[in-house]
């Protein structure tokens, strides 16, 4: 019996949980605002699921998804992580985030800066790039000919294998990128990131354009962002993404 631990149960969180129940995993949910807030969440999922604190959940995981906006990141229990596989889907978003030097400057990566926190954790860096409906709407069964690819990055390589263990399990082949000190190929306006697994990619630029020209008017923007079924990603295409992108650092990034 094996079981996904979450810090985190917004989209990702639970798309992703969806995805392990139905592959047979168990789940532990936990937000900030407590378990009891997740009793919606939970029934949905059904037997295979409970609601928990984030130290809990931490310690029930065989992994554990941390899946928080980066500005919470040193609230992450590090001493329940302690030795856990965890699987960090967290990207850097000045506006939402605050600014953070040692990000925009490129000195470390978002998975770094986390990792640094979680001392004793073996992270890896995974479902970031990925928009949260394309999760569900791209898992495909092992062996399936239109498999998406997602890129993962680590130090540690059992912990790395491992990881392809659950992500293969959830639906997805992985690419391995490197370390994390090379998990910015990945991070945010990359070429391997969002777009590729869009079935409309103008739409995603024009809606990340309106965005940018929002936060630098000062107003909402005001259309939603784009939804759509997405585009398997194979594996060789991803391979020549990670490999010829340039890095984006906030400066340079429409979002940030
Ligand atoms: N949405 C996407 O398409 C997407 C794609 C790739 C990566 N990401 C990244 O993945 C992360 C999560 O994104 P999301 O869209 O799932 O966000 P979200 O829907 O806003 O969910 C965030 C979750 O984090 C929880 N949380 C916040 N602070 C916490 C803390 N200190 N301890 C425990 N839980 C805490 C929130 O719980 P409460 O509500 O109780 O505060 C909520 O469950 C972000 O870093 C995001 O940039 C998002």
């Amino acid at each position: 019996m094996a079981t996904l631990g979450f810090i985190g149960s917004g989209s990702i969180g639970t798309n992703l949980a969806r995805l392990a129940v139905a592959a047979g995993i168990d789940v532990v949910l936990s937000n900030s605002r407590g378990p009891e807030t997740l009793a919606e969440a939970v029934a949905e999922l059904g037997e295979r699921a409970r609601a928990a604190t984030p130290e809990e959940a931490a310690r029930a995981g065989d992994w554990v998804v941390v899946s928080i906006p980066l500005a919470a990141y040193r609230k992450l229990p590090a001493a329940a992580l302690a030795g856990k596989v965890v699987l960090d889907t967290i990207n850097y978003y000045p506006m939402r985030d605050g600014r953070i030097e040692v990000l925009d400057s490129g000195r470390t990566t978002t998975s770094e800066l986390v990792q640094e926190h979680l001392a004793g954790a073996k992270l890896i860096k995974a479902f970031n790039s990925i928009s949260d409906h394309h999760i569900a709407s791209l898992t495909r069964p092992a062996g399936a000919a239109d498999r998406t690819a997602l890129p993962i990055a680590g130090d540690d390589a059992q912990a790395k294998a491992s990881a392809a263990d659950l992500i293969g399990r959830l639906g997805f082949d992985i690419v391995d990128a490197g370390s994390l000190a090379e998990s910015w190929r990945f991070e945010p306006e990359t070429d391997p990131y969002a777009v590729p697994y869009s079935a409309d990619p103008d739409a995603v630029r024009a809606f990340w354009t309106e965005v940018s020209e929002a936060l630098r008017s000062g107003t909402m923007p005001q259309t939603p962002p784009p939804v759509d079924a997405g585009v398997p990603l194979p594996a060789a295409q991803l391979r020549t993404l990670l490999a010829g992108t340039p890095r984006k650092l906030t400066a340079g990034r429409l979002l940030a």
